[in-house]
């Protein structure tokens, strides 16, 4: 019996099992070895083909992300137009509001007669409802694009398998799934917040050494010495500081990167932080929310000073200045899921909790959180508030400038 397979082994029972030196040998081993050089060019081209669909699909992720800062609570799409292994075409989702990627991508090119021969490839399912713009997948049809590939299908209720259905019933090939993991893990937040109606939420704190996260205050004495040792002209640097600048920097730039920051009360009162992007050039502030159940805070507070809108949610009142929005949560609900369904209301897909110890331990006990980012500084404040404990093992750990910084995913 003659045994097939493509493996290289298969000359080698092709020589066992036939007459070497027949002419019928000679002919069944050219027709044999050039069905496999068939076989392996057909696969090798697949491959071929895969890799090249994900290099495209790669540059589409890449232009998406450089809308991170201004299409929330849209997604963060990019999009490529590829014609005979040419791109003629290539755009991204710019702000909230104006041109979905693809529309973007079809303007840019100039050859509109070379799309019906062309491949279009984007990281999420083109739209098919009108929401601010058109639906995407329309324009798609109209120019008579032949073949789409997406990254991933688009979960949001009002696209989820709509987008895809309307180009396949136009004859549309549909390729799905071209580095879906990546291109999922991209907009993360927007899922989460369509998928959960609740933003995406990432705790965040300093502790030193021996496990604290702030200073004793009731202890007069020790906190003058802490005083009289720190440069307390630096307003950016106070006594109670744990990390080093390299880590204060980059938790400005995860600001830049959330729609939301958040603190509690004692936080607010004790700290008096601003909650505002510096040192980085052309970022947008986040929201601040500031827990004040009792509304006991003073309004000489810098979070209250308009710069930047903010919100309170406290037990009492609903009332609005400029800038200032104080929102009233039921006392009787959740504390957490009350928190978060208002943030939810307010289109926010990504809220940094930033402390204290109370508020993000009431974060981990309702299990509301979806990330953790935990630095450990050099200091050592021998007493002091106790920092937050997870019960779990961080999924990455890593030295940042003199801190240790842990990271947490709850999946
Ligand atoms: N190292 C760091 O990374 C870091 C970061 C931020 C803050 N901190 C430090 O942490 C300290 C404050 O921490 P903290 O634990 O005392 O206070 P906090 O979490 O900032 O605020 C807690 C306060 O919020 C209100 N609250 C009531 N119920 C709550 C609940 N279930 N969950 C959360 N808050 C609730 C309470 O105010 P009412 O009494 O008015 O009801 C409570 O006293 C500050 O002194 C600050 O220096 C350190």
């Amino acid at each position: 019996m003659f045994i097939f397979n493509e493996d290289q082994n298969s000359h080698y029972y092709l020589h066992r099992q036939l007459d070497l030196g027949s002419f019928s040998y000679k002919i069944f081993l050219c027709i044999a070895i050039a069905s496999i050089k068939m076989k392996n060019r057909k696969k090798n081209n697949t491959f071929a083909a895969m890799d090249i669909d994900k290099n495209y699909m790669n540059m589409c992720l890449q232009l998406a992300k450089q809308g991170i800062k201004d299409v929330s609570p849209n997604p963060m799409v990019g999009c490529v137009i590829v014609h005979k292994g040419e791109i003629i075409g290539q755009g991204y989702h710019q702000k909230y509001g104006e041109a979905h990627a693809e529309v973007n991508a079809i303007n840019s090119v100039k050859a509109k007669s070379l799309l019906s021969n062309s491949t279009l490839y984007v990281n999420l399912e083109p739209c098919s409802h009108f929401g601010k713009t058109p639906p995407c997948s329309n324009l798609i049809i109209e120019h008579k694009i032949p073949k789409v590939v997406i990254g991933c299908i688009d979960t949001y209720s009002e696209v989820s398998g709509n987008g895809i259905k309307k180009l396949k019933d136009a004859r549309v090939e549909v390729i799905i799934g071209v580095l879906e993991r990546k291109s999922q893990e991209l907009n993360k937040r927007f899922f989460n917040y369509h998928a959960k109606k609740r933003p995406y939420v990432i705790l965040k704190w300093a502790k030193t050494q021996d496990g604290f996260i702030d200073v004793d205050r009731t202890d007069i004495e020790y906190l003058e010495k802490l005083k009289q040792e720190t440069d307390l002209k630096n307003e950016e640097k106070p006594y109670n500081w744990i990390t080093s600048n390299e880590s204060k920097k980059l938790v400005h730039h995860w600001r830049t990167e959330v729609q939301a920051i958040m603190v509690g009360t004692n936080t607010a009162f004790n700290d008096d932080p601003q909650l505002t992007v510096r040192g980085i050039n052309e970022a947008n502030n986040p929201l601040r929310v500031i827990l004040d159940l009792n509304l006991r805070l003073p309004d000489t507070l810098r979070v209250f000073n308009g710069s930047v809108p903010t919100i309170v949610l406290n037990y009492s009142k609903n009332e609005k200045r400029h800038n200032l929005e104080f929102i009233q949560i039921n006392k009787e609900k959740d504390l957490v899921s009350e928190i978060l369904n208002q943030l939810f209301e307010l289109k926010v897909q990504s809220v940094l909790i930033e402390g204290g110890t109370k508020l993000l331990e009431t974060f981990i006990e309702s299990n509301l959180w979806d990330e953790a980012r935990v630095f450990t500084g050099i200091k050592e404040f021998s007493k002091g508030l106790k920092a937050p404990i997870l019960k779990q093992s961080p999924n990455t750990s890593l030295m940042f400038g003199e801190d240790h910084l842990d990271f947490f995913f709850n999946d």
